[in-house]
């Protein structure tokens, strides 16, 4: 390992400590590696080398988005499914890359990659039961950034644990929340933080998309969903069988997250949750499944829409919709509502969307609706501002790249992350602790403090560097303590 490259991973740490800092583990795990192995060729310090953990439909968008961010070097995919690994290799010959060294056979060979390379950062986009395992093997094997996909827990002792090893190890943990980077969604941050909504009051969101045709694999004259399936139907519908909780609910309050300062001097304190009876699964089964098909027999747990309402420590509420088993058009449900006026974000972020409206006191015509385009445009995020061009075809329009791109800037400058693991925590909680609630009739039922306290003094971080100052309501309370 060269000295620069020792310092690097020396500060990585010491920046991305946590509140218990200590560091022995995984600068001991890189001193092992070097022993056992090769001595590593000098190389450009600025480049990232990163491993790739799951390269399924969204591993392999991350593949493909990450090369297009640039200054990366790929040095190792790992996935248990050969179809999988092709697809990304064809992704990193396509594009002039350095074949990598590929990890595969069986479900713990991530563990083999993770003991054997030497790592700047991995992307994790592996089924929801194996984002924390690998999560933790990462921080703990030393690897200085680890960006894990959404959501990133499924039960609470999940979010302690990426919690606590981040804390134990100092290794950085950044939940992958793109929607957080969408460019309807980072205009809004602007106007929430130049208060021009006013103090808010009250915020919507969840995560209502049709999912019928991913949990189940369609086939002519029949479906298909577990192992018999490709896909998010492999692994995605079994949650829908056993569970019945809002099991997706990081696309719409990470972004609520941001604007309500969660964990930077606001928390999520309790949650009430009820789930309607589940039909469309079940249905959905019956109008597409061969006559004979045992599938006919399977019985989802999972209400078709599950409504939880959360109450904020500063006194908000959010009202979190999850409905993906009925027929519907896309949507992320957002309301952002404050003492001034309101965002109406229906559908999927285009600006031009008639869904999409703002109303604003003293500037709308009193009780109608502006169309959203022209306040969005006005408060574009800087991010969005100087790499909105290269964004272009990345994934999800764009915001996929925004994200990677950030997540590298993190990695390569020794930042801490922009979105952390009490992020991660936090919001993935909303699953296990609806869950709970369904289960008890709707009871309030709290959430753990993750930042043990620390959130009271916490300042905001995300997306901070902006053309628009944060308003000075704002600036005034951070810069009292
Ligand atoms: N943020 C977004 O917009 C977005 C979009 C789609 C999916 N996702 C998330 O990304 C994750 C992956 O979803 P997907 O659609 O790519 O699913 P997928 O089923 O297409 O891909 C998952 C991949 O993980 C591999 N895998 C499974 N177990 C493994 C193991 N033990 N070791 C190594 N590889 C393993 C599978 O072989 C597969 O290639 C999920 O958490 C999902 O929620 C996020």
């Amino acid at each position: 390992m060269s000295a620069n490259r020792r310092e690097f991973i020396k500060q990585g740490t010491i920046a991305g400590a946590g509140l218990a800092g200590m560091t022995m583990v995984s600068n001991d795990l890189f001193a092992q590696k070097k022993e056992k192995g090769k001595k590593a060729a000098p190389r450009d310090e600025s480049i990232v080398r990163v491993g790739f953990i799951g390269v399924g439909g969204r591993g392999q968008g991350h593949v493909h988005d990450s090369i297009t961010v640039g200054g990366i070097e790929i040095v190792a995919v790992c996935d248990i499914s050969q179809d999988s690994l092709d697809k990304a290799k064809q992704i990193i010959a396509k594009n002039g890359m350095k074949e990598p060294k590929f990890y595969t056979g069986h479900d713990h060979a991530y563990e083999e990659m993770l003991k054997s390379e030497e790592l700047d950062a991995v992307i994790i986009a592996t089924p929801w039961e194996w984002h924390v395992p690998m999560a933790i093997a990462s921080m703990k094997a030393g690897v200085p950034y680890t960006g894990v996909e959404v959501s990133a827990a499924n039960s609470l002792e999940e979010c302690w644990d990426l919690v606590n090893v981040h804390e134990e190890t100092g290794k950085q943990l950044m939940i992958m929340e793109n929607v957080c980077y969408r460019r309807d969604v980072m205009a809004i941050l602007n106007m929430v933080r130049t208060n021009m909504f006013g103090e808010l009051v009250h915020c919507r969101c969840g995560y209502e998309h049709d999912l019928r045709s991913v949990k189940f694999d369609l086939l002519k004259n029949d479906l298909k969903i577990g192992k018999e399936a490709h896909s998010e139907a492999q692994w995605r519908g079994l949650h829908s069988v056993r569970r019945n909780g809002d099991l997706y609910p990081t696309h719409g309050l990470g972004p609520i997250g941001t604007y309500l300062d969660i964990n930077r001097g606001n928390r999520f304190l309790t949650l009430s949750a009820m789930a309607t009876k589940s039909r469309g699964l079940h249905d959905y089964v019956e109008d597409h499944a061969a006559k004979e098909s045992i599938y006919r027999n399977i019985q989802f747990n999972l209400g078709d829409i599950v409504t939880s309402m959360i109450k904020c420590a500063n006194g908000e509420t959010i009202l979190v919709t999850h409905d993906t088993n009925l027929p519907r058009p896309y949507s992320l449900g957002f309301r952002v509502q404050g003492t001034n006026g309101l965002w109406r974000g229906e559908g999927g972020g285009d600006w031009k969307d008639p869904a999409q409206e703002i109303y604003m006191e003293g500037q709308s015509k009193p009780h109608v609706w502006d169309p959203s385009e022209p306040w969005l445009k006005k408060h574009d995020h800087k991010l969005w501002r100087e790499k909105g061009t290269l964004a272009e075809g990345a994934g999800h329009g764009g915001m996929d790249f925004i994200m990677l791109n950030d997540f590298f800037d993190a990695v390569r400058g020794k930042k801490e992350v922009p979105l952390d693991a009490y992020d991660a925590a936090a919001w993935s909680a909303v699953s296990a602790l609806s869950e709970m609630s369904v289960a008890r009739g709707g009871a309030s039922v709290d959430f753990p403090d993750f930042t043990r306290g620390q959130w009271i003094k916490r300042r905001p971080h995300f997306a901070m560097d902006n053309q628009f100052p944060i308003s000075q309501e704002r600036a005034l309370i951070n810069n009292l303590f």
